[in-house]
C-alpha cells in the first residue's frame, strides 16, 4: 500500500503544480481516483511476466528499480533469458542498445535512443513485438490478461466507460500512467536552486559551474538535464546508425537522443551501447567531446554534480509482492552499492 499512497501523493502534487494540463485543471475527486487506479494497474502490469512470450520477462526485467530503472547491463537481454534480471542475466536475445532509465520520460516528446516513438503510450507497446524484449504480440498479451479475473476487474475499475476494458489502448494507457509516476526532481540541486545554498557542497557547486562553462546544458538542459535533441558523440559503430535509422538523413548518422542526467549514477553502464563502465569515464568522454581538458579534481567535481547533486530516487517504485497472473516476478536480488 506504500506504493499506492506514494502515487496518490505524486498525483495530487502534480495536479497542483501544473495548471497547464487541462485534465489536471478539470480534475475532481473522481478523475484523480481513476488516474490512481490506472497508475496502480500499470505498476502491476510493469512487473508482471504475463506480458512476455516465456512468462518470465517483464518490463521490470530491464527497467528495474534496483538498477536505476535500467538493468545494469551494457545491452538489454530479452525473452528466454530466464527469470534473473540485472548483471548476470544471460540469453540469446541480446539487443542492440543499452536500456534507458525511465526517469522523467513523461516529459519527453521523443522516446527511444533513435526517437522512434512520440509518446509514452506509443513507446509502451513497442517491447511486445520485439524479439529482443517481450516477444509477445499485443493481441496475445490481451488474451492472456483477459483470462485472469483479477485483471478483468482492475481494468474495468480503471477504465469504466469503455468496453472492452482490456484493450490495446488501455494497456498502453495504464503502463504510461505508471511511468508518469517516475519523477525525479527533488535532488540537492533542486533545493539549491530553490535558495538553499547549503544543499550543494563547494565541490559540487564547482561541478555545476563547469557544467555551464563546458556548455553541457546545451543538450542536458536543466531543470531535467535532458532534451529531445539528437547528437553524435563520437561513439559510432557499424551496427547501429541511431537517428539515421528513422530519418535516413545523412546528418543523423550515429546521432542518439540526449539521455537524462538525473539519477544517472544509478544506471551504469553508459551510452547507447553501454560501452562505458563508470560515470567518471562517461563524463571524461563528454568533456573531450566539448573539446575541453579538465584537471583530475575538476573531473571529480563535475562527476560529483551528476552523481550526487542530481540524485533523487525518493519516488522509486515499490516492487509488488505478487502480481495478478500469479507468475513469479523477475528475480533481482541485487542492490546497487551506494
Ligand atoms: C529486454 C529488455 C526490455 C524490456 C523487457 C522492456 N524494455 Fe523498455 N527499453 C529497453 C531498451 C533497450 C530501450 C531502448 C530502445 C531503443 O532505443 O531502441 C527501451 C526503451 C523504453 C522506453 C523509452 C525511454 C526513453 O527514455 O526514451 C520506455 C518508455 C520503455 N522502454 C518502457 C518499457 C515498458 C513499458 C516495457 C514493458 C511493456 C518495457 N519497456 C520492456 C529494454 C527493455
Ligand atoms: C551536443 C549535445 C551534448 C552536449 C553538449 C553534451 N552531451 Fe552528454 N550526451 C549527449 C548524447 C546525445 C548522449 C548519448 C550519446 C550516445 O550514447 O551515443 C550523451 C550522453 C552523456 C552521458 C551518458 C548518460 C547515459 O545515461 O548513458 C553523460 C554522463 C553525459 N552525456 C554528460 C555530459 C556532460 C558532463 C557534458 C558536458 C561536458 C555533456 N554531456 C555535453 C549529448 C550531449
Amino acid at each position: 500500500m506504500r506504493a499506492a499512497s506514494a502515487i496518490a501523493l505524486w498525483l495530487v502534487a502534480s495536479a497542483c503544480a501544473s495548471d497547464a494540463a487541462p485534465s489536471a485543471a478539470a480534475s475532481d475527486a473522481g478523475s484523480s481516483e481513476l488516474a490512481l487506479a490506472r497508475a496502480e494497474l500499470g505498476r502491476l502490469l510493469f512487473y508482471d511476466p504475463i506480458l512476455s512470450i516465456d512468462g518470465e520477462t517483464a518490463c521490470a526485467t530491464c527497467h528495474s528499480e534496483h538498477w536505476g530503472m535500467s538493468d545494469g547491463l551494457p545491452r538489454a537481454i530479452g525473452a528466454f533469458g530466464g527469470s534473473l534480471s540485472g548483471p548476470g542475466r544471460q540469453g540469446e536475445n541480446l539487443g542492440l542498445r543499452n536500456t534507458p532509465a525511465l526517469w522523467n520520460a513523461a516529459e519527453r516528446s521523443v522516446l527511444s535512443w533513435d526517437g522512434r516513438a512520440e509518446s509514452l503510450e506509443q513507446q509502451a507497446l513497442l517491447p511486445f513485438e520485439l524479439e529482443a524484449e517481450l516477444a509477445l504480440p499485443v493481441a496475445d498479451a490481451l488474451a492472456a490478461l483477459s483470462a485472469v479475473p483479477e485483471y478483468e476487474a482492475l481494468f474495468a475499475a480503471a477504465f469504466p466507460d469503455a468496453a472492452p476494458a482490456i484493450s490495446r489502448m488501455h494497456l498502453a494507457s495504464a503502463l504510461s500512467a505508471f511511468m508518469r509516476t517516475l519523477v525525479s526532481d527533488r535532488a540537492p540541486y533542486d533545493a539549491y536552486e530553490a535558495g538553499d545554498r547549503g544543499a550543494l557542497r563547494e565541490t559540487t557547486r564547482a561541478g555545476l559551474r563547469l557544467f555551464f562553462e563546458l556548455e553541457c546544458d546545451g543538450c542536458h538542459t536543466p531543470p531535467l538535464f535532458q532534451s529531445d535533441r539528437f547528437a553524435a558523440r563520437g561513439l559510432s559503430s557499424e551496427t547501429d546508425l541511431g537517428r539515421f535509422e528513422i530519418t535516413g538523413e545523412p546528418n543523423d548518422r550515429h546521432a542518439f537522443r540526449v539521455p537524462t542526467l538525473r539519477n544517472v549514477s544509478e544506471s551504469a553502464p553508459y551510452f547507447h551501447d553501454g560501452r562505458t563502465k563508470t560515470l567518471r569515464e562517461a563524463v571524461q568522454h563528454e568533456v573531450e567531446q566539448q573539446a575541453a581538458t579538465l584537471t583530475e579534481s575538476e573531473l571529480d567535481a563535475l562527476t560529483e554534480l551528476l552523481a550526487k547533486g542530481l540524485l533523487d530516487i525518493s519516488r522509486n517504485p515499490d516492487r509488488p509482492e505478487r502480481v495478478p497472473s500469479g507468475l513469479p516476478l523477475p528475480r533481482d536480488g541485487f542492490r546497487i552499492p551506494r
